[in-house]
């Protein structure tokens, strides 16, 4: 089977990492060799602009092309150090977050031009793109519930911070680029139990075309 670069996007607290563990337990029982990371990080490097990212800074705004220039630059780091040489080996990348979160947050959230922020990626990435992106779909006013019970024990970082009606915003965004890219998204619902949601990516179509009905 060919290396696969699987992308996982959803808003906060759409269970994102709990289907990652699943997904990871799955390749190990079939015997796919993969690599874990995430955007903005997996290097180094990445880790450092990850913490500059999402510090909460007060009331000090962060300019929304220079959110976007540190992702990107995160993502440069990402792509060239780690994704393509573990896709090179023949590895499978299953990576928290990539191109289409800047597309959706900063392109929908911030307002800011879709084809920039295209030709930024394109840039970024000499142009590695995913084999499949698995959006979990889930409105934001339900998932910030989530995060706001989890918040007790776990402080919000500075975007899940944001207004709701900047994650509504990129909740739409996702809708537009799912629709977009019809066979790049697989949608999955994410208002149902973590069990459910499994179950639903290893029956979906687009999952089986990459991955086969393995067990
Ligand atoms: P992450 O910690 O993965 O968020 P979550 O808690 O939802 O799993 O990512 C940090 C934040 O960065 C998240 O709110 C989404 C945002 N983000 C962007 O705005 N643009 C991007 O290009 C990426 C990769 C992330």
């Amino acid at each position: 089977m060919k290396a696969k670069f699987v992308c996982i996007e959803g808003g906060d607290g759409a269970g994102k990492s709990t289907l990652i563990s699943k997904i990871e337990k799955h390749f190990k029982i079939n015997g796919i060799d993969y690599l874990k990371t995430r955007e903005p990080g997996g290097t180094t490097l990445g880790e450092e602009v990850r913490e500059v990212i999402l510090k909460k800074r007060g009331t000090t705004e962060v300019n929304p092309r220079t959110e976007l220039l540190l992702y990107e630059a995160a993502r440069a780091q990402h792509v060239s150090e780690l994704i393509a040489p573990t896709l090179a080996n023949g590895k499978t990348v299953l990576c928290d977050r990539f191109t289409y979160s800047s597309l959706a947050y900063q392109g929908y959230g911030r307002g800011m031009d879709l084809k920039w922020i295209t030709e930024l990626n394109h840039w970024a990435t000499e142009k590695t793109e995913p084999d499949l992106v698995i959006w979990l779909k889930i409105e934001p006013s339900e998932a910030l519930g989530r995060v706001q019970k989890r918040s007790q024990t776990n402080k919000l970082d500075r975007l899940e911070e944001e207004k709701m009606s900047f994650h509504e915003k990129v909740y739409a965004g996702f809708i537009e680029l799912s629709k977009k890219e019809p066979n790049l998204f697989l949608v999955l619902d994410a208002t149902v139990s973590e069990e459910a949601l499994f179950s639903q990516l290893l029956k979906h179509p687009l999952w089986i075309k990459h991955f086969g009905s393995l067990k």
